[in-house]
């Protein structure tokens, strides 16, 4: 394919992202990277699992091991900006694309970025929550991608978002299947799969 219409295709991406935030406070994008990015990338998650360097995220400044597995239970690594890994640097020039394309259309002023991969082990769970913290003010716009081959309902670990008093939309963590919304605005909740780990990445566009 020619690059004028891969350009396209992205732009196309990218506006159902902004399109359903705007319409609908998230947006989802089906295949948001090709296969064998995700599947880089899955590989990477499993290596760092492998290799225990995966761990608790905190909650808020004071980090209380006990008190946090109440609200959340996966293991976390971050990812680096300037990682050389080549799927890591396929989907961070993919996101600094988005970020130009955000700030160009919808005069925002994003100028930061964080991701980091996410494992949640069978029964663990984010409780509902607003992805800005406190002490996590920068955080402007959520982004999750799911990196799980084959995922089927029965697994559970479906994600709820909180749209209004009246209307919970629900999502299934699907490989590529990717998530956008305000950090500041949209409440969701992950909820426990029941029969395998759920992996993703999620990250925050932010502004610093
Ligand atoms: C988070 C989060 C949602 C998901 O990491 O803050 O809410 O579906 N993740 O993994
Ligand atoms: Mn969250």
């Amino acid at each position: 394919m020619n690059e004028q219409i891969l350009m396209e295709q992205e732009e196309l991406q990218f506006e159902a992202l902004i399109d359903g935030l705007l319409n609908n406070q998230y947006g989802l994008c089906e295949s948001f990277m090709d296969t064998h990015i995700i599947s880089g990338l899955r590989d990477n998650l499993f290596k760092h699992r492998e290799n225990g360097e995966m761990h608790p995220a905190g909650i808020g400044k004071k980090f209380d091991y006990q008190k946090n597995t109440l609200v959340r239970g996966d293991l976390i690594k971050w990812i680096d900006n300037e990682s050389q890994d080549v799927f890591e640097r396929v989907l961070l020039d993919k996101i600094k694309r988005f970020i130009k394309y955000l700030n160009r259309t919808c005069y925002t002023s994003i100028n930061d970025y964080e991701f980091h991969y996410a494992n949640y082990e069978v029964n663990s769970f984010y409780k509902r929550h607003l992805d800005q913290f406190k002490s996590e003010k920068g955080r402007q716009f959520s982004f999750i991608i799911y990196l799980n081959e084959n995922w089927i309902t029965a697994d559970g670990g479906k994600l709820s978002l909180y749209v209004n008093a009246n209307k919970i939309d629900e999502t299934y963590p699907l490989e590529g299947r990717t998530v956008f919304f305000k950090s500041d605005e949209l409440e969701h909740e992950v909820h426990p799969s029941f029969t395998r780990n759920r992996i993703s990445i999620a990250g925050w566009l932010k502004n610093i």
